[in-house]
């Protein structure tokens, strides 16, 4: 057997294994599967200084509570009533708002967060616009009741 035989079997092994992890994976990232399947700051908080609650085209519902002192965001969470990538997205937006002071988390949006997450399929991509959208509006409600 000549090497070049070798390497096309190893080549076509490796092939296969990666189209098998496509498709249990469903083509997700380890990171979207990991925050879907363990949410991060998963949960409500009671009296929260911004709130925002906002359904999705896809019918899916999203909420955001904050906990803010000196306009740093001391704690987050979410709910959801959507699917796995759902949770995913909104899992990485409070990951990555949590500690950091306002003025930085107005740069998390749809992007930055599929960024966060490894990239997602197409189809799923909204999800992440969902979580965008969902905390933007929660810290506008925190802007508005500090101004009354
Ligand atoms: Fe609806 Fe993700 S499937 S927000």
């Amino acid at each position: 057997m000549g090497d070049k035989q070798i390497k096309d079997e190893e080549q076509i092994k490796q092939e296969m294994i990666d189209l098998l992890m496509e498709k249990i994976t469903g083509g997700f990232s380890e990171k979207v599967i990991d925050y879907g399947n363990d949410p991060r700051n998963c949960g409500t908080l009671e009296k929260p200084d911004g709130y925002a609650k906002i359904k999705g085209p896809c019918g899916d519902t999203m909420e955001i509570f904050l906990k803010i002192k000196n306009d740093k965001i001391l704690d987050i969470f979410y709910t959801t009533d959507g699917c796995m990538t759902s949770h995913a997205a909104g899992s990485a937006a409070t990951v990555m708002a949590k500690g950091k002071p306002v003025r930085e988390c107005i740069r998390i949006n749809q992007s930055s967060i599929l960024e966060h997450l490894g990239g997602m399929p197409k189809d799923s991509e909204h999800c992440a616009l969902l979580a965008a959208n969902t905390f933007h509006k929660a810290l506008r409600n925190y802007a508005i009741g500090r101004k009354k």
